[in-house]
C-alpha cells in the first residue's frame, strides 16, 4: 500500500487500524475496547487487555529463537570497552534484577527512579520495573539534585536506581553525592538506593538504605513477567514546560507496545534482527522509545553508546560504531551532526570506514537546518530524514515513513503526517489556516496509541497545557505550516520552551533560578541563535537598587547558581545585566524583541513598548556581551 493509503485507512477507521496491528504483539488477555472514550479527553487505548512490555521486549524473543542474538551492544567510547548482551543473557539478568527490586519491596504499581549513565544497567533497570509492574522515572544525568529532588517528590518512587559515576569527555561525573543531596533536598525519602560501583569512582554507601547492586544481583532469584493492565503506565518521563515545575508525561503500557514495534518497521523500515542506533540518551524520550523499548519489541540490536559525536576520541566516532556493528539506521539530534561537520568538514574520517550497512539517517529533537541536511545527505550518501516529535508524543508525528513508501524530501520539513496523526495548522479563533500560512500546530482526538494519556498527578494541568485551547485536539505547542501538498514545516515554540542541542528546557525555569539571586531584582531568559546547539539560553539581569557590587561577579555567580539547581544540561553561560527590561505598557516583557537584537535579526519597535529608549540600551549591553549570534 502507498503512503496515503495507509494513511487513509488510519483515519477512517483508527480503532480497526489499530487493532489489527496489535494482533502482532504478545497478550494475556486480549482488550475489551480498542478505544475508550468514556472519559474525553483522556482517552484509552486496548482498555481490559493484560500484557507485559518485558515479556513483549525479551522474553518472547527467546522463546521465538532468538536468544542468542545480541539484543543490546553497548559501545563505550569513552572507556574503549564494548559488551555484548544476548536475548538469553538481557533475559537472565532482567529477571534477577526484578528479583533484586521484588526483594526490596517493589511492586505492582510502585515507582522507581533510574539515575544512571548510558551502561546496559539502566535498560536492564527500566525493564525490569516492567516485568513486575513498577513505573520507572529515568531522570537525565545533566540534572542537578535540585531537579532529582523535585522529581523524586514528585513521583515518590519507594527505591533509586543508580551508579557511582558518569563519564563525560575529561570529566567523572560522580552521582552518588548528587543523589545523596537530592534525597537531601527532597521531602519524599525512598526506602533504598541500589548503586552500581563503576571502576572510575567508588560511591560512599549509606548503611542500610544503600545497596550494592553487584552484590544484590548475586543474592537474587529471577522473577517473571507479571501480566498488567494494557492501561497501566510504563513509565513517567518528566520534561520542561513553561515554569520550575517539570511535567510529568506518562506513558502506558500496550500503546507503547503497539505503536512502536509498529513504527520500526513502518517509518524505520527495520526487519527483526538487523542492528538499530539511537545516539541519544535513555534519559529523554527518544532514548525511552528507541533505545530501549521499539528495537527490543522489533527483535532489533540495540546499541547503546556511551559517547558524544565528537571528541570522544575524534569525529570519526559514529562511522566507527555505524561500520564495526553494522547499523542500518542511525538516530539522532542535528546538533550532533553540526559538531561532526564542524570538525570534519570534507568528511575525511567518514572515509576511513566501510558504512556501506548504513541505509538511512533520522533525524530529531530540532528542526533539522537545509546545510545540515544537505552535509550529511551529500557526506553518507543515504537518505536523510527529518522527522518532528515531542515527549508528549512518544514517537513521531510526521515522518517520512522509509518503511510504507519513501517520499520526496522537501528541506526544512519532517515531510507529512504519519499514519494514526491528524494534523491541522489552526488559527486563534481554532479555524484552519490556509496551506502555506503559519498557525499552531494540532493534532486531532483521539491522539493514537502510544501517545500520553495524561501527566502525573497533574489531570487539570493535561487540560490546561495540552487540551482546553482548541476544544478537541491536542495544542502541540509547536508553530508551523501545512504545504499545498500536505508537507508540515515546524518552525517555532509557540510557548517558552527553548531547545537546547536537542534538548528542550523551559527559560521560565532558567529565571525561577536567576530571580533566587538575593541581588537581582527582575530578569529575562531567551533562546538565542547558536551555530553549534541550536539555541542557547540567555539571561538579561536587573539588579535592586543600591546594589554596588562588581557586575561581572554577579553573573558568575548566577551562571553557577543556573549550573547547581537546574545542571549544566542548560549550557547557561551568557548572562548580562541591564537597567531595566523592556515591557508593553501592560507589563509584558517583550523577550521576542529582545531575542531579535541578540540574534543580530531585523527588528521593529513594538507600538506597546512602555520606553522606546530602554532597546538601544539593550543592544549597546548585548554588544558587550560578545555573543555573535548564530
Ligand atoms: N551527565 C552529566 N553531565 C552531562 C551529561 C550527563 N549525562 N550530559 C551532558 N552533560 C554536561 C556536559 O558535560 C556539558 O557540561 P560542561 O558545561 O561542563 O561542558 C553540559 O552538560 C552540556 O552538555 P551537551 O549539551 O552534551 O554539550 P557538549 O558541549 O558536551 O556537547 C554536542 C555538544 C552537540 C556534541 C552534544 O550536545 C550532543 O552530542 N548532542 C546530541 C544530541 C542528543 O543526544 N540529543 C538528545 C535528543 S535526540
Ligand atoms: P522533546 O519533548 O524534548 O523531544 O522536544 C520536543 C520539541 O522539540 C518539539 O515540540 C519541537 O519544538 C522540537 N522538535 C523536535 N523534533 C523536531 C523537528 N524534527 N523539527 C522541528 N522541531 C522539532
Amino acid at each position: 500500500m502507498s503512503y496515503s493509503e495507509v494513511y487513509q485507512k488510519a483515519c477512517r477507521n483508527p480503532e480497526e487500524f489499530w487493532a489489527e496491528i496489535a494482533e502482532n504483539v504478545h497478550w494475556y488477555k486480549k482488550w475489551d475496547k480498542v478505544l475508550d472514550d468514556s472519559d474525553k479527553p483522556f482517552y484509552r487505548w486496548f482498555s481490559g487487555g493484560r500484557t507485559n512490555v518485558c515479556y513483549n521486549a525479551v522474553d518472547l524473543h527467546v522463546e521465538e529463537g532468538r536468544g542468542e542474538q545480541a539484543a543490546i551492544i553497548h559501545d563505550s567510547a569513552i572507556t574503549n570497552r564494548q559488551q555484548t548482551i544476548t536475548y538469553n543473557d538481557l533475559k537472565a539478568e532482567t529477571a534477577r534484577f526484578a528479583g533484586v527490586l521484588k526483594a526490596h519491596g517493589v511492586g505492582y504499581g510502585d515507582r522507581v527512579v533510574i539515575y544512571m549513565p548510558m551502561i546496559p544497567e539502566a535498560v536492564i533497570s527500566m525493564l525490569a520495573c516492567a516485568r513486575i509492574g513498577a513505573v520507572h522515572c529515568v531522570v537525565f544525568g545533566g540534572f542537578a539534585s535540585n531537579e532529582l529532588a523535585i522529581r523524586i517528590d514528585d513521583c515518590e518512587p519507594k527505591l533509586v536506581v543508580s551508579a557511582s559515576c558518569g563519564l563525560e569527555p575529561g570529566r567523572t561525573v560522580e552521582y552518588k553525592p548528587l543523589l545523596d543531596q537530592a534525597i537531601g533536598l527532597a521531602r519524599h525519602k525512598p526506602d533504598h538506593c541500589i548503586v552500581l560501583q563503576r571502576p572510575q569512582a567508588e560511591a560512599t554507601m549509606i548503611d542500610g538504605r544503600d545497596i550494592d547492586w553487584t552484590r544484590a544481583m548475586q543474592e537474587a532469584g529471577q522473577v517473571e513477567c507479571v501480566p498488567v493492565l494494557a492501561t497501566d503506565p510504563l513509565y513517567i518521563l518528566y520534561t520542561s514546560g513553561t515554569t520550575g515545575q517539570p511535567k510529568g508525561v506518562v506513558r502506558d503500557t500496550a500503546g507503547g507496545i503497539v505503536s512502536l514495534k509498529w513504527s520500526m518497521k513502518n517509518i524505520y523500515n527495520m526487519e527483526p534482527g538487523e542492528v538499530y542506533w539511537a545516539a541519544s540518551d535513555v534519559g529523554w524520550v527518544v532514548g525511552h522509545s528507541y533505545i530501549v523499548y521499539a528495537p527490543l519489541f522489533n527483535g532489533n540490536t540495540t546499541i547503546v553508546f556511551e559517547g558524544k559525536p565528537v571528541g570522544t576520541p575524534d569525529p570519526g566516532v559514529f562511522w566507527r560504531v555505524i561500520s564495526e556493528h553494522r547499523v542500518k539506521v542511525l538516530f539522532t539530534a542535528p546538533t550532533a551532526f553540526r559538531a561532526i561537520k564542524k570538525e570534519d568538514l570534507h568528511g575525511d574520517f567518514i572515509k576511513k570506514y566501510d558504512i556501506s550497512c548504513l541505509e538511512s539517517l533520522f533525524l530529531a529533537g530540532e528542526r533539522t537546518d537545509p546545510d545540515t541536511l544537505n552535509w550529511a545527505r551529500e557526506k553518507l550518501g543515504v537518505p536523510v530524514i527529518d522527522h518532528w516529535w515531542q515527549t508528549e508524543t512518544g514517537w513521531a508525528i510526521c515522518s517520512n515513513c522509509m518503511g510504507i513508501e519513501a517520499l520526496p524530501i522537501k528541506e526544512g520539513s519532517p515531510t507529512r503526517p504519519v499514519p494514526g496523526w491528524q494534523l491541522e495548522a489552526l488559527d486563534e479563533q481554532a479555524n484552519a489556516v490556509k496551506p502555506g500560512d503559519v498557525g499552531a500546530l494540532v493534532v486531532k482526538l483521539p491522539l493514537p496509541p502510544g501517545t500520553f494519556p495524561t501527566l502525573w498527578n497533574a489531570r487539570q494541568r493535561y487540560m490546561d497545557s495540552y487540551m482546553n485551547t482548541y476544544c478537541g485536539y491536542y495544542e502541540t505547542g509547536d508553530a508551523g505550516y501545512i504545504d499545498e501538498d500536505g508537507y508540515v514545516f515546524v518552525m517555532s515554540r509557540t510557548d517558552d520552551v527553548i531547545n537546547v542541542a536537542g534538548h528542550r528546557l523551559s527559560t521560565g525555569a532558567i529565571e525561577e533560578v536567576l530571580a533566587s539571586h538575593p541581588d537581582v531584582a527582575e530578569c529575562a531568559v531567551m533562546g538565542v541563535a547558536d551555530a553549534l546547539k541550536g539555541e542557547l539560553p540567555l539571561g538579561c539581569l536587573v539588579l535592586n537598587a543600591g546594589v554596588e557590587r562588581d557586575e561581572r561577579e554577579i553573573v558568575e555567580e548566577c551562571i553557577r547558581l543556573v549550573r547547581e539547581k537546574i545542571g549544566p544540561v542548560a549550557a547557561f553561560k551568557l548572562a548580562t545585566v541591564i537597567k531595566r527590561l523592556p515591557k508593553t505598557r501592560s507589563g509584558k516583557i517583550l523577550r521576542g524583541t529582545m531575542k531579535k537584537i541578540a540574534d543580530h535579526a531585523e527588528w521593529n519597535m513594538p507600538a506597546t513598548i512602555d520606553d522606546p529608549a530602554i532597546l538601544d540600551e539593550i543592544a549597546e549591553s548585548l554588544q558587550k556581551l560578545g555573543y555573535a549570534g548564530a
